[in-house]
């Protein structure tokens, strides 16, 4: 099975590698400094299991989307503002029948997909864990979770067995895209930190922030009769009040959530370290766009989706108090 990812960053790297490690045939398109790693043989750690060296000619890498071609699945893997360019990248490229998997978070990119490529069968996956690079070369899988996808990547399944990363095949991806928003939520809320996600979550008041957006979220997810999926051990209406508990209680109840990687930060931050446009419009802005269709607010999300974008141009750190006040003043 020859699988394509198209956008070979931290996702992209690290499935695409694990995919190849798992003996699929994989072409990636991707940046050059992403191409000099595979050339010196990808090296993939991971939070639960053992190390992976990924030989070089077991990837090809390019930056020429007629590599993907021979594809029977491509994984999306660009951020959710590169969809179109990716769409159009693909579009003559892909033959009838293609299963394109967008792997990425916010909501509106599988839509986008299918709208420029009539010929795939476009299918939504999420990825619930984190990945980050410690040094050059190196993609490491900080926290834990399974890999969701449409029922309709059945094919495409034993390919990801082999690498390790099973696919839970779900009936139900319009609520499981939900369920992995709401968790997103906090991406803006770490960025603006500057925090690692860990120290972040364990401070009472940024949880508070990050409860107070999925409570919005989650009253306009009512409204417009929109399921949520359960991702976590909490149903997603329950998670808001266990954010808002005192920290030693937290910690008590909830120190799951606390388990992970100590260097481990949301994309977002990283893209905001780095002074890059961030997902921002598509997280928190989804819940924005969805208040509007409702002919309603969403000031919690809309002053985040504002915070972000001022970051970028001014960089700050919030501490967790001046991040609360802005939310609720
Ligand atoms: N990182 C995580 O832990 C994580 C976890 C779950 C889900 N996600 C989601 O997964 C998606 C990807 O995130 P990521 O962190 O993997 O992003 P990323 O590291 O920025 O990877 C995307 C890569 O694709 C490259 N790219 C974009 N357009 C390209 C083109 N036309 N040709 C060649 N290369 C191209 C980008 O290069 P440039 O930057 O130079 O454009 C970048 O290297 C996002 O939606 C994210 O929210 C990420």
């Amino acid at each position: 099975m020859k699988i394509g990812v198209f956008g070979a960053g931290l996702i992209g790297g690290f499935i695409g590698g694990r995919l190849a490690a798992g003996g699929a045939s994989v072409a990636m398109i991707g940046r050059p400094a992403m191409a000099d790693s595979v050339a010196r043989g990808l090296r993939l750690t991971d939070l639960e299991g053992p190390d992976r060296q990924v030989p070089p000619e077991a990837i090809t890498i390019s930056q020429d989307p007629a590599d993907l071609a021979e594809c029977c699945l491509v994984l999306v893997c660009v951020k959710s503002a590169q969809t179109p360019q990716a769409a159009a990248a693909l579009a003559p490229v892909l033959a009838a029948g293609t299963r394109v998997m967008t792997l990425q978070n916010g909501i509106g990119n599988a839509e986008v997909l299918a709208t420029a490529l009539p010929q795939a069968r476009v299918l939504r996956g999420i990825v619930p864990f984190n990945v980050v690079s410690p040094e050059p070369g190196v993609l490491r899988r900080a926290t834990s979770g399974q890999i969701m996808a449409d029922r309709d990547a059945g094919p495409c399944a034993p390919a990801f067995a082999a690498a390790g990363l099973p696919l839970d095949l779900r009936p139900d991806m319009e609520a499981v895209m939900w369920g992995k928003l709401l968790m997103n939520l906090n991406n803006a809320i770490n960025a603006l930190s500057g925090l690692p996600l860990r120290d972040e979550l364990a401070q009472r008041d940024f949880r508070r922030c990050l409860a107070l957006a999925q409570a919005e979220a989650l009253d306009l997810l009512a409204a417009a009769r929109q399921p949520v999926a359960r991702l976590g051990p909490l149903p997603p209406r329950l998670v808001p009040p266990v954010l808002r508990l005192p920290d030693p209680l937290f910690r008590r109840i909830a120190g799951r959530m606390l388990r992970i990687d100590p260097a481990a930060r949301s994309s977002m931050a990283e893209d905001l370290a780095a002074g890059r446009p961030t997902e921002v419009d598509f997280l928190n802005g989804a819940v924005v766009a969805l208040a509007r269709r409702l002919n309603r607010q969403a000031p919690v999300n809309a002053r985040l989706t504002a915070l972000v974008h001022q970051a970028l141009a001014h960089p700050r750190r919030w501490d967790s108090a001046s991040l609360l006040a802005q939310l609720t003043g």
